[in-house]
């Protein structure tokens, strides 16, 4: 019951790299952006226009919008908190972009500073930028299963605050499991519940590995129609404002997991394979992908 063909929107150029201590040279991340795009992928999230207080690592998006080579048909998603951020994005002339909240108040607040509802005030003028400068707007939902300060989250206010993203605009919403705790019974209800809400197309699902069950979680929520899968290169990340949080699933991984199922997604597990490796030694680091650990090993 699985679909014919699965959207994979890579994040490794933000999500992966936004927790990195080290600054990361804007050559490093343009070189890593054009090396996924050219591998096949459709959609690479390529940073974010956030407090560089916040978050220091990208901080200079700007300029890596700017060096990064356009490929035709492929998106480059920046992430955009308020209307401050969006004028960067329309300076840098991103076409795309993503707004985020959370399903925790507590996660909302340390990660923006504001309350859900705040979050949502700040996200109106965004939008109406947005349509006015014909931008594409994706939306995130933090914590769809447990925050780090709160426990767990009923999957009733993940559908709740999804919906409320789609009714803005948004042309779909990534449920992120931010500090990767969830199990397939639990993103399966999860699922199910956000799907009594807003349609399952509208969806993707957006999993860190910290506790290893992306690809399992992954495998259970492709059963119940979701099909647009978030991941990041050799596995990189982490959320600032989510400690212990582990990367995001590994491209490498999800790619042999479709191929092994025969379901179409479009990227180059070689090519993908070798921008991992090379992003992996200018941060001086091991891939977290096992798939990558394991075919650099052939
Ligand atoms: P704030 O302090 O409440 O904002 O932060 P403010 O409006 O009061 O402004 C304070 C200062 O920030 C001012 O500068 C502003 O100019 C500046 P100062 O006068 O002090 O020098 N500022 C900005 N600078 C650049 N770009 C901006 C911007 N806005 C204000 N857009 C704010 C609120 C949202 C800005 C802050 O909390 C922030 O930047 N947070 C970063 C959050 C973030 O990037 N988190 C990681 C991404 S989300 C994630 O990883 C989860 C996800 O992967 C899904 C999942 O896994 O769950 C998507
Ligand atoms: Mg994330």
């Amino acid at each position: 019951n699985y679909p014919r063909h699965v959207r994979l929107v890579e994040v490794g150029p933000r999500d992966g790299l936004q927790n990195e201590a080290k600054p990361v040279p804007v050559q490093a991340k343009v070189a890593l952006i054009d090396a996924l795009s050219a591998a096949g992928h459709s959609a690479v999230e390529a940073g974010s226009f956030v407090s560089p207080k916040w978050v220091p690592q990208m901080a200079n998006t700007d300029e890596v919008m700017t060096q990064i080579k356009r490929k035709p048909g492929v998106s480059y998603p920046v992430l955009v908190p308020n209307k401050q951020g969006m004028n960067g994005a329309i300076e840098a002339k991103c076409e795309e972009i993503a707004i985020f909240t959370a399903a925790s108040e507590a996660f909302c607040r340390k990660n923006t500073n504001c309350s859900i509802d705040e979050s949502f005030a700040r996200f109106e003028p965004v939008m109406e930028a947005a349509q006015k400068h014909g931008m594409k707007v994706r939306g995130y939902v933090s914590t769809v299963i447990a925050c780090p300060y709160d426990g767990k989250v009923a999957p009733a206010k993940v559908a709740e605050v999804s919906a409320r993203l789609l009714r803005m605009g948004c042309y779909e919403v990534s449920l992120g499991d931010t500090i990767g705790v969830g199990t397939p019974g639990e993103c399966v209800a999860m699922i199910d519940a956000v799907a009594e809400k807003v349609p399952r197309e509208k969806l993707a699902a957006h999993f860190h590995d910290t506790y290893g069950q992306s690809l399992a979680n992954i495998l259970a929520v492709m059963e119940r129609g979701i099909a647009v899968f978030d991941t990041a290169v050799a596995g990189l990340g982490g959320c600032p404002y989510a400690k212990g949080a582990s990367g995001n699933v590994g491209t490498e991984d999800v790619i042999y997991l479709m191929n092994g199922l025969g379901i179409e997604h479009g990227v180059d597990l070689d090519a993908i394979a070798k921008a991992g490796r090379e992003i992996c030694v200018a941060l001086g680091r091991e891939p977290a992908s096992k798939v990558a650990q394991a075919l650099k090993a052939k």
